[in-house]
This record gives C-alpha cells, sequence and structure tokens, in this order.
C-alpha cells in the first residue's frame, strides 16, 4: 500500500479503493463476507451476476505489493506471550487500536497468521527483561488481527514505529516496522519507508490505526492442510488436530506439552512454534 500523501494523516480518502478495502468495509458493516469455491472474496463489485455462474476471482488487480521488509532492530524478543492486548491497567500512554487485514499474494486473506508485535512505551523504553508492549496473535478465519496498545514514546534517533514479525504457517517470517502519519521524524528517520504507513485517526482519547499486510504467500484459509487431518497416533504430533492447554504430543522423538489451545497445522511443529509447545 502506498498512500498518495505519506506525511497528511490518513483518512483513507484519498486512496483508490481496493480490493481489500471493499472488504474492509464489507466487514466493519456487518456484512457476511462471502468465500468462492476458490477461496477468493466475492465482494461488491462481483455482484450482478445473477443468473450466471459466479466467476472466481483469482488475480490480485489492485496494485497493492507484498508488505516490505524493515530491519528487526536489537529489541526483539522471542516467546512473547499470546494477547491481543498489551495495555495493562495504570499504563501511561494514549490508547491505540491497530487493527486490519493479512493477505496473500492473490488478495486472499490469509487466516491463523502468526503476528509478534513488540513496541517501546510511552517514554521510549523497551521491556528486555520482561515482556511488556510484546504480544503475538493469529489473524481469525477472516484474516483479521487486532491490537489494543498505546501509542509508542519516542527513543534517540527513530521516528515513531511499531515493530511486528509475520509468519502464514509454514512460510517464511515477514519482519518489519509500522509508521504514522505526520510524524516529524518521519523525514529523517533513515529507515522509515512511507509504504508502512498506518492509516490513523482519532476517535476520543486515543488513536485507531489500521493496516493490511501483504505477504508473498499463496493460498488462503479454503485451502486444506498438506497433510489430510488424523488423529494422532500413540501421542505423536499430527496437523489437523485439536489441542488442548495441557495436551501432551511427542514430535522427533521428544516430548512436549501444549501451552494454548489450538487445531495443528503443517508449519506449526512444536518445535517450530515455542509459544503453543514447550519441551518436556
Ligand atoms: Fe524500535
Amino acid at each position: 500500500m502506498t498512500p498518495s500523501a505519506p506525511d497528511e494523516p490518513g483518512t483513507g480518502a484519498d486512496r483508490p479503493i481496493s480490493r481489500k478495502n471493499l472488504l474492509r468495509a464489507a466487514v466493519a458493516a456487518g456484512a457476511a463476507v462471502p468465500l468462492l469455491a476458490t477461496g477468493t472474496v466475492a465482494l461488491a463489485r462481483d455482484a450482478g451476476t445473477q443468473g450466471r455462474d459466479l466467476a472466481p476471482t483469482p488475480f490480485c488487480d489492485d496494485g497493492d505489493d507484498p508488505t516490505i521488509p524493515q530491519m528487526e532492530g536489537p529489541y526483539f524478543k522471542p516467546n512473547s506471550p499470546l494477547r491481543g492486548n498489551l495495555v495493562t491497567p495504570g499504563t501511561p500512554g494514549t490508547p491505540l487500536t491497530v487493527s486490519g487485514y493479512v493477505f496473500g499474494r492473490d488478495c486472499v486473506p490469509l487466516s491463523g497468521v502468526l503476528l509478534d508485535f513488540w513496541q517501546a512505551d510511552n517514554a521510549g523504553a523497551y521491556d528486555n527483561v520482561g515482556y511488556t508492549f510484546r504480544g503475538h496473535q493469529f489473524t481469525d478465519a477472516s484474516g483479521a488481527f487486532s491490537l489494543r496498545t498505546i501509542v509508542p514514546g519516542l527513543y534517540p534517533g527513530r521516528t515513531r514505529h511499531i515493530h511486528v514479525k509475520a509468519q502464514a504457517p509454514g512460510e517464511p517470517v515477514l519482519t518489519t516496522q509500522l509508521y504514522f502519519p505526520g510524524e516529524p521524524r518521519n523525514n529523517t528517520d533513515t529507515i522509515y519507508d512511507p509504504a508502512l504507513l498506518m492509516n490513523v485517526r482519532n476517535v476520543g482519547g486515543g488513536k485507531e490505526a489500521t493496516f493490511d499486510f501483504v505477504l508473498d504467500v499463496e493460498g488462503g484459509p479454503t485451502d486444506p492442510p498438506t497433510d489430510p487431518p488424523t488423529d494422532p497416533p500413540s501421542g505423536s504430533w499430527a496437523p489437523g488436530h485439536p489441542y488442548a492447554a495441557g495436551d501432551r504430543a511427542t514430535y522427533g522423538g521428544a516430548g512436549y506439552r501444549c501451552l494454548q489451545a489450538h487445531t495443528s497445522m503443517t508449519g506449526w511443529e512444536p518445535p517450530n512454534v515455542p509459544a503453543l509447545w514447550r519441551r518436556e
């Protein structure tokens, strides 16, 4: 996404309507978003074909490129808590909600994408001891995510930003950063890129931001798993199996305990997702 006026407050009014924006509008309005058999989203402009077969819309034609990577920086910590709300009672700062969708290259919203956020606190400091303002979550069935946090503080040498890692199951990790429009330091920060600007608006005493990720991957939520779901024999880990917190499974000859309820997928093997499995 490349807003036409990168450093102006992002109202979205000056941006072309894209398939993703239409999806956002439909979801925001509470409308059902039908998925075609191909896994593509049937949106408003696909209507008007009554009496004819709906044409699948396999191509992303709204001009969006994959979200660009940026440096991780020195403050990433693995094993962040699974949570969409990073705000604890009494935490100073301006409330901020960041929401949006994660899409694949073909404009299909991607479910189950791991999003790991980390940012500075109101004073511009990272918690390198604990996990304050660190947390990961997974996109829901519609590819949506929502993060509750505060506006990160400034620290020397950088403009205001939020770090994030995004990973579709079994796919490479995208590490990048999200930026705020209208920040004076956007003009001097050499890492800043306007392609990573969020749309931000003031709501009450806080801010609401939106950002849609586009990952350089194929497929979508209706793709069948690589391996057919099976019940794990003899406690062996298997994809497509619902695990509850506390469940045990073996993988690669080692024992693991499930930390968070989830349905396993190829790419989420216990050694690969320490947020979901702890080796015993
Ligand atoms: Fe940073």
